[in-house]
């Protein structure tokens, strides 16, 4: 598929400066698990559960980023992008955390960096992106608060390593899937199903964010700009009744409001003890942490992916004190005739400019935005229209929401290359770029090639 008229009028729409790049994340493609002094994580560990991931795969091998990057820097050329998302394993540059520096870690994120700026694309540096060292993993994780601590220290770590390339720093990806998905859900690393636990983990990640940011902040210039990156999804009510109504309202605080109301305002959301008082005494909250948690950010990260449409359901646990945190009675549905990905998962494009419009409207002064993931995942089709359509169809609803007067500066395309989907293994493909994982040939797709285009600057995306 070529680029159409009708796409380059969308383009136009972006205006000059906007930040167009790929993502990536450490785990999913470096491979090169056990060398140059590599800690394991909890992905390490949990990959290894039976029954954990898909066939029991794992990234110790991935993409094998880690020995191949300068051919990936090339892919990233060719792309055009003047921007590259990737994220900092926290075990490559502290194997127990906290203590012991590896050099070696530090000097291959130091070499990645160097030579992004080389190249001309900004890098966009992500701290977490959900790899706890397992040895903090064995002392509690982000159960407990000191976790927070030892992060802002392994960020001023990397910022001595990097902070010259002037990255724009994002503190965590989607802390959302990193405390509820892990500790609650169970589903990812490192695989509990707990209710205080995973409440205690994610308000332990927000400050692990502030603490970061405000380090970050202490040492690094003005054009180190800090934010966060959050995975929206709009909640929206899956039937007509009031019990549906209150059920999408549960699940926009479990999601979204859990993360936001702190960050953005300053203070926890109004439902959260009457939601969670049953499960937990959130007796992790101390004096100050808002304010902590609260400090201006430069941007926002959005990952956008697709809406959630909730009805009413009993508990899965009726005693609350066994309560995990996301047994919050409710359950998803699709809607009738719904399109979908080759994954299976909803596509509502419309979703996207709902979530960024939302924000606006909710939070005023909110600052400029990112859309830090956007993608679509299939089985690894080489034509893949499907993804054209949806990268098509989400850009013009960022257009809508830029129409509409947010501050939208930048889009990431999740992801450059076909890598480790976390728990579906290797067969869940969101790439631009093909990966044989028996060769590691790489070879893009036809979206490669359309996105390259659309991203052209308009006076060179001559259209007959
Ligand atoms: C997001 C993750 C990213 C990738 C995409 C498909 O939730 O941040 O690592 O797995 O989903």
């Amino acid at each position: 598929m070529t680029v159409t008229r009708e796409d380059t009028g969308r383009r136009a729409a972006f205006p000059p400066g906007f930040v167009w790049g790929v993502a990536t994340a450490a785990y999913q493609i470096e491979g090169a698990a056990a060398e140059d002094g590599r800690g394991p994580s909890v992905w390490d560990t949990f990959s290894r559960v039976p029954g954990a991931t898909a066939r029991g795969e794992s990234g110790d091998v991935a993409c094998d980023h880690y020995h191949r990057w300068p051919q990936d820097l090339d892919l990233l050329t060719g792309l055009g992008v003047g921007a590259y998302r990737f994220s900092v394993a926290w075990p490559r540059v502290l194997p127990e955390g906290r203590g012991r520096v590896n050099r070696r870690g530090l000097d291959f994120y130091r070499r990645l960096a160097d030579a992004l700026r080389e190249r001309g694309i900004s890098p966009f540096v992500t701290l977490y992106h959900w790899d706890l060292p397992q040895a903090l993993e064995d002392a509690g994780g982000w159960r407990d608060r000191d976790t927070a601590l030892y992060f802002a220290d392994y960020a001023a770590l990397v910022q001595e390593a990097i902070g010259h390339t002037e990255p724009h720093w994002i503190t965590l990806n989607e802390p959302y899937c990193s405390s509820i998905v892990g500790y609650a859900e169970g589903r990812h690393a490192p695989g509990a199903r707990e209710g205080h636990g995973a409440l205690a983990a994610a308000h332990h990640l927000l400050l692990g964010h502030g603490l970061a940011a405000a380090r970050l902040r202490e040492r690094g210039s003005a054009r180190e700009p800090i934010g966060i990156t959050l995975n929206m999804s709009p909640a929206v009510p899956g039937g007509d009744g009031p019990a549906d109504v209150a059920a999408a309202r549960r699940l926009d605080l479990l999601v979204n409001r859990q993360f936001t109301e702190p960050l953005l305002a300053g203070r926890y959301p109004e439902d959260l003890a009457e939601v969670f008082g049953p499960i937990s005494d959130l007796s992790f909250h101390r004096d100050g942490d808002l304010e902590v948690i609260s400090a201006p950010l430069d941007f926002l990260g959005v990952n956008y992916y697709y809406r959630l449409h909730a009805v009413a359901a009993p508990y899965a646990e009726p005693d609350p004190a066994r309560r995990a945190a996301c047994d919050i009675g409710v359950r998803t549905v699709d809607p009738d005739g719904a399109r979908t990905s080759g994954l299976g998962w909803v596509v509502e494009p419309q979703g996207l400019r709902d979530t960024l419009t939302g924000l606006a409207a909710r939070y005023p002064g909110l600052p400029p935005v990112h859309v830090t993931e956007n993608g679509y995942g299939d089985r690894g089709e080489l034509d893949d229209q499907g993804r054209i359509a949806y990268l098509g169809d989400h850009l013009a609803a960022a257009a809508g929401a830029l129409a509409d007067g947010v501050d939208v500066r930048g889009y990431f395309c999740w992801s450059l290359m076909d890598n480790f989907e976390w728990a579906r293994g290797y067969d869940a493909r969101f790439g631009l770029v093909h990966v044989d994982y028996a060769t590691q040939e790489r070879t893009p797709k036809a979206s490669y090639r359309w996105f390259r285009e659309y991203i052209r600057e308009p006076r060179r995306n001559a259209v007959s």
